[in-house]
């Protein structure tokens, strides 16, 4: 605590393209209008940290990491009425605007005009931190914008509800809101990290029969079982498309959601559908990745293409609703923490997730 300046306190930060993140001192100013100070337990490591810290993202460097966390609200500004000190949270970077034309026609989980803190986090020195989508929560304390705060039940464990912040709700609405899959469908997930896990136990939650995962990795298809695969196909050893046919009756699924997002996976995607059916892109693509394929077989193929950001959630209505899901045992939320780590461990925890070895590594306070 450093009185009118706000506060002091370690946080990792990228500070160049392919360099190693480093823990600093941050400072966090008091929150002003409209903002809070969350006190954070803990912060899960998603694939887009390290697309910022590879310079995937844009230039904005140093950036403060970290986003899909859980804390408790420590103080909020004056004019704040929705959450207050003490409130346990998961954080959002969906903080909906209420005035856009998006929001304006009842859908604002694809508001335009998302809200973030006024007020920049800077290291010591004073230089202005890029915090990762518009959270960074690889921090004792942040600073967000009120509407950033979701309060949910606090029975649960910290680490496990801060994954709804990002990958995990991801997932699990790509299957749920996006697609979305209806009972007795069958559903075919491409990639099963993190995000395609999430895919296939939102699957399963909304009533899917045939659960098909896909992965290159025998260890990510097993967890893809545990959290409801009903089948399961090495697409580094077969054919993805013709073994979601042969185990659909040779007519293909209903959905394919693609968590990978790479040319290839999308074809397979796109190609693995029953005529009519619907495909899901929920994996992000690099910018210098093309498409190529026949017009005519999408018109001929019918159906529905379509995207998910964020699994087109909002978190007001999905992170309480999957919080009380998971409490009540039916959304096994902590079969996605592999491990929990301290703030000093981000960067090996990049490599572990490189390796494939898991679906997330949390840091806990
Ligand atoms: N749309 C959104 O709002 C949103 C939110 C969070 C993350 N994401 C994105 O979702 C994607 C997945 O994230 P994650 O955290 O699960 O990553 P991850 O690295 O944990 O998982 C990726 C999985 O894909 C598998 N894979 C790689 N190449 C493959 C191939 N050719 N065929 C089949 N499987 C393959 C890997 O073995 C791994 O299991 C990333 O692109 C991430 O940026 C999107
Ligand atoms: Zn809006
Ligand atoms: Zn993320």
């Amino acid at each position: 605590m450093i009185g009118s300046m706000g506060h002091e306190v370690r946080g990792v930060v990228s500070h160049a393209k392919g360099e190693p993140v480093r823990v600093e001192t941050v400072r966090v100013p008091d929150p002003g209008p409209g903002e809070a100070l969350v006190r954070v337990q803990a912060c899960g490591v998603c694939h887009t940290d390290l697309h910022y810290r590879e310079g995937g993202i844009n230039d904005e460097f140093p950036f403060l990491l970290g986003h899909e966390a859980a804390g408790i609200v420590e103080s909020v500004g004056g004019d704040v009425t929705d959450v207050a000190p003490g409130d346990f949270v998961v954080l959002n970077w969906r903080a909906v605007c209420g005035q856009c034309r998006a929001c304006l026609r009842g859908r604002p989980w694809y508001c335009f005009n998302t809200h973030n803190a006024s007020q920049q986090m800077t290291l010591a020195d004073g230089t202005p931190l890029s915090p990762a989508l518009g959270i960074g929560a690889f921090a004792e304390k942040t600073l967000v914008h009120a509407g950033q705060c979701t309060k949910v039940d606090p029975a649960v464990r910290p680490e496990v509800a801060g994954l709804l912040g990002c990958g995990v709700m991801a997932g699990l609405g790509a299957a749920m809101n996006t697609a979305p899959v209806q009972r007795g469908d069958s559903v075919a997930v491409i990639g099963c990290g993190g995000v395609g896990c999430a895919a296939i136990a939102g699957a399963r939650l909304a009533g899917a029969v045939r659960i098909i995962a896909v992965d290159i990795d025998e260890r990510k298809l097993a967890k893809a079982r545990e959290l409801g695969a009903t089948d399961t196909v090495n697409s580094g050893a077969t054919d993805a498309v013709e073994a979601i046919r042969g185990l659909t009756g040779g007519n293909g699924a209903d959905v394919v959601i693609d968590a990978v997002g790479r040319p290839e996976t999308y074809l397979q995607a796109f190609q693995a559908r029953d005529l009519a059916g619907t495909a899901v892109l929920v994996g992000v693509p690099t910018p210098d990745m093309r498409l190529d394929m026949p017009l005519l077989d999408v018109f001929s193929h019918g159906g529905a293409v379509k995207s998910s950001w964020y699994g087109d959630c909002l978190p007001s209505r999905d992170f309480p609703m999957l919080v009380d899901l998971h409490l009540q045992g039916r959304l096994p939320l902590d079969k996605f923490v592999s491990e929990t780590i301290s703030l000093d461990q981000v960067e090996e925890a990049f490599a572990a997730m490189a390796r494939g070895d898991v679906l997330r590594s949390v840091v806990v306070f």
